[in-house]
């Protein structure tokens, strides 16, 4: 069986700054309250006319492909993961495929909010390990500031989620022990309300109504104490089993990337793990938490910054909205 190298990664974020002192003019909040509650400082918001989910995705895929010294024409598969697609339907997938020129090639949308960037690697690893595919593009891209309110009744979402994309190249390799090593997924939908968008949806005859528009019903919802409690305990389950099927202990990792929900639920792990700081990665504080991007948006920037060349094992994991969460432990 074939292997799953990431062989290019990419990530674009929109260039409109929101600070915490920007969120204090419309909502009763503070700098120092977001700072410590979730560790954010300011995130990314779209630029109406010029970004959309699937034009930011372009320009972090274009950045992928570049960086992987591969034609863009080589690419069998999209996978596009969003909860923040351009239209209702048809997915932002088949968009990146047109702005991008691409062959008349599959596009799938994933819909697992912020564990969509793990679910992608997933599927691309098990068409890749197969034969069926060769060369695969994934992309985590989402416009979340025009769904959230700035305003007191908007604020547990307002002040926790950004814009932005990432994307990799994942590639066929026939070297054993090096690209995805396994991939775990998991999912509990009895909490599927717990963070949700309800509307516009299928479960009324008329998908939005006046009074939604009115009373808040078509802002996204998030139980935010639930959240935090699921999370701490699935993110830390979900490594070790990932370690686990591997036979790797935790100081086997160089670099822990989890999702950048919250800062606090990042050092919570960082600790139950016992990892140096060096060893786990955090850009919360640039970008909010960007869902599906999130973590692709990090691994282009630990990239970047050198941390993982090759022969680096880097552990990702994620848990959000579904609930829905996994990791997966790649060798570079
Ligand atoms: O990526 C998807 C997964 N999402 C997550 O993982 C998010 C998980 N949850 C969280 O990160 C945290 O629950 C939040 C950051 C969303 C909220 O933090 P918290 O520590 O759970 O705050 P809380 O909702 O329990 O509120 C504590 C206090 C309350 O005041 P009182 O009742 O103690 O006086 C709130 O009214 O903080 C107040 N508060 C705020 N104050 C200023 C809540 N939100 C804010 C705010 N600014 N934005």
């Amino acid at each position: 069986m074939y292997s799953t190298q990431i062989i290019g990664v990419g990530h674009y974020v929109p260039e409109t700054i929101i600070t915490n002192t920007e969120l204090e003019k419309y909502m009763d909040t503070s700098d120092s309250w977001i700072t410590e509650r979730t560790g954010i400082k300011e995130r990314r918001f779209f630029t109406e006319g010029k970004d959309t989910t699937a034009k930011m995705g372009v320009k972090a895929a274009n950045m992928a492909i570049q960086r992987a010294g591969i034609d863009k024409m080589d690419i069998d598969f999209i996978i596009f993961a969003t909860l923040s697609p351009d239209y209702y339907f048809p997915g932002s997938g088949v968009l990146l495929q047109r702005e991008m020129g691409l062959r008349h090639i599959g596009a799938l949308d994933i819909r697992t909010q912020c564990s969509g960037f793990i679910y992608g690697l997933s599927v691309a690893d098990q068409f890749i390990k197969t034969g069926m595919y060769k060369t695969i593009l994934l992309v985590g891209s989402e416009t979340q500031s025009n769904f959230i309110e700035l305003s007191n009744r908007g604020r547990s979402m307002a002040v926790i989620f950004g814009d932005g994309a990432g994307a990799v190249v994942l590639q066929r390799s026939e070297q054993p022990n090096q690209g995805i090593l396994s991939t775990h997924l998991h999912a509990d939908g009895s909490y599927a309300e717990e963070l949700m968008c309800q509307h516009p949806g299928t479960q009324r005859k008329q998908r939005i109504t006046p009074d939604m528009l009115n009373d808040g019903s078509l802002l996204p919802y998030m139980n935010g104490n639930m959240v935090f409690k699921h999370a701490v305990v699935n993110f830390e389950a979900v490594i070790r089993e990932a370690l686990e099927a591997n036979q790797l202990q935790p100081d086997n990792i160089d670099l822990l990337i989890p999702h950048q929900a919250n800062l606090r639920i990042s050092q919570y792990i960082q600790k139950q793990f016992g990892l140096p700081d060096e060893k786990v990665f955090n850009n919360i504080q640039k970008y909010g938490n960007t869902t599906a991007a999130s973590i692709p948006i990090a691994l282009s920037e630990a990239w970047e910054q050198g941390l993982i060349g090759r022969g680096k094992l880097v552990c990702m994991a994620a848990f959000g909205s579904g609930f829905t969460w996994g990791s997966a432990l790649v060798r570079f």
